[in-house]
């Protein structure tokens, strides 16, 4: 099974940023534990971080025939980007969002995820081991 793991902006100043929210652990943190996650579940992955919506636009559709399925951390962009709907839902590849805090919980704008209408499971609040969560959902979904 390959998946591509997708981050959105800041997701690279981890560690930095807001600990009280997303912790001290830093962005090589996450794909060390990604790494190890998917090298334990047989799953070969591609992890990718941007900033820059249409890079992440560019790499959902490059997935296409490529993947089984998407892991996608949109960030900010969970909540304004009709684009990455749109992308996930024109490679319709079965995808899984994640988020390290709990967006129910903080701020109203926060409450809207429009890249979670393309997603067939959501993760928020477990921290790095929603990533986990999505691998395991996705290896049972997909039967592999
Ligand atoms: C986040 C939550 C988003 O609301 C925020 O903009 C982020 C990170 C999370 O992982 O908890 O950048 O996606």
């Amino acid at each position: 099974m390959k998946l591509l793991f997708l981050n959105g902006p800041n997701l690279n100043m981890l560690g930095r940023r807001e600990p009280e929210i997303y912790g001290h652990q830093t962005y090589a943190d996450l794909e060390a534990f990604i790494r190890n996650v998917c090298a334990e579940h047989g799953v070969e992955a591609t992890i990718l971080q941007s900033n820059h919506e249409g890079a992440l636009v560019d790499a959902i559709q490059q997935a296409w025939g490529i993947y089984d399925g998407i892991v996608i951390n949109p960030a900010a962009y969970t909540h304004t980007s009709i684009a990455i709907l749109d992308a996930l839902k024109a490679v319709s590849l079965p995808a899984v969002e994640v988020h390290l805090s709990d967006i129910s919980k903080r701020e109203d704008f926060r409450k809207v995820s429009y890249a979670g209408m393309a997603c067939q499971a959501t993760f928020a609040g477990f921290g790095f081991a929603g990533y986990e969560k999505a691998v395991v959902f996705l290896k049972e979904r997909l039967g592999k």
